[in-house]
């Protein structure tokens, strides 16, 4: 795909045409990844964050409470995810210096140990030596969005902490020489951002040879500095879904998520438009629900009450409605079938 037919598919706003892009995203992914939607478990494992990113709801100062949840309580998790017959347990924080990269590194070894799942890293910006640690006790994987690759938008909601200016492109190439599957992904409908940009963000993927990419749109928290700026024109559900569809036609073999921000703007069918149109993953999420509602990232999140035992009903519902199958396995990238031009 050229980058003019990117913009042309972004740009596009009849339903005919968009319906073809739909349809071909939607091949693509049944050809090289297959009907099975896999299941990842997710566990928000600590809401504690030292940076100030300037649209996220849990960021250093805001007025949440905050929680981290013990190792056993991780690890129960994992048990449940296992329970419940996931292949992927993803263990998501904000960037939170309390997580103790050795403490964290028991968690992983006791997973790997105890239960057959691929184990999922989301922590954050960390130092090489972390990465290196948790690779070594055993994580597989690792996601990190760069949240859009337009460097001066980037900067601008991402008040650097300490000299280093923030560079999560870098940091996803090290992931890979680490040994990790890396997973990158964008918002869509950030403030100042354009569709030159998106199309600079599959560009990336493809660049980057991602193995995961989640893709949300920007849904504005009250408490954060970014809510007050005004956003594009074009909406930004329907944009993820044209991204969702590219990111599926420039990484066909890449694990592409129906992500809790599209089922929150759009509670009825936002996962399933996603899996539709090239998605291939839902993450339900097994935080124990006192510590849920915390994890506010942006305001009225989907599932915030209910237990995973409820979601996990009512994603294979929802699945099965759609004609799709649950992924046995750990369901990795398929790397064989990736890097079109
Ligand atoms: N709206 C939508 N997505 C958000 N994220 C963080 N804050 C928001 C928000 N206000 C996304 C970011 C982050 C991921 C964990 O959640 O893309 O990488
Ligand atoms: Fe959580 Fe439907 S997926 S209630």
């Amino acid at each position: 795909m050229t980058r003019a037919e990117v913009l042309g598919w972004l740009r596009e706003d009849d339903p005919a045409r968009l319906d073809e892009l739909w349809r071909r995203a939607d091949e693509a992914r049944r050809r090289v990844v297959g009907d099975e939607v896999h299941l990842r478990g997710l566990v928000e494992v600590s809401n504690h964050c030292v940076r100030t990113c300037a649209y996220c709801g849990i960021r250093a100062g805001a007025p949440v409470t905050r929680y981290r949840m013990s190792p056993l309580e991780i690890f129960e998790c994992a048990l449940q995810a296992t329970a419940l017959g996931y292949g992927t347990v993803v263990l998501q924080a904000g960037e939170d210096f309390g997580l103790e990269p050795e403490v964290v590194a028991e968690t992983i070894r006791a997973i790997r140990k105890h239960t057959p799942l691929a184990i999922t890293l989301s922590l954050g910006e960390r130092t090489d030596e972390e990465l290196a640690a948790w690779r070594e006790a055993g994580a597989d994987r690792y996601l990190l969005r760069f949240e859009t690759s337009n460097r001066a938008l980037y900067d601008r909601i991402h008040p650097s902490r300490g000299r280093e200016p923030s560079d999560r492109i870098a940091m996803l190439r090290r992931l890979r020489a680490l040994g990790y599957a890396a997973g990158g992904g964008v918002m869509v409908g950030l403030p100042g951002q354009t569709l030159d940009d998106l199309a600079d963000d599959i560009a990336m993927f493809a660049r980057l040879d991602l193995d995961m990419i989640g893709l949300g749109p920007y849904l504005p928290h009250p408490a954060t500095p970014l809510a007050a700026e005004p956003r594009p024109a074009w909406d930004s559900e329907l944009m993820t879904y044209r991204m969702v569809a590219l990111a599926r036609l420039a990484c066909p073999g890449a694990n592409i998520p129906g992500t809790t921000a599209l089922a929150t703007v759009n509670r009825a069918e936002g996962r399933e438009l996603a899996l539709s149109r090239g998605a291939n993953v839902l993450m339900p999420n097994l935080t124990p629900t006192r510590y849920r509602e915390h994890y506010e990232i942006y305001p009225d999140k989907a599932c915030l009450r209910e237990t995973a035992d409820v979601c996990d009903g009512c994603l294979r519902k929802r699945l099965h409605a759609i004609g799709r199958t649950v992924g046995e396995g750990r369901g990795d990238a398929r790397r064989e079938a990736r890097s079109e031009p």
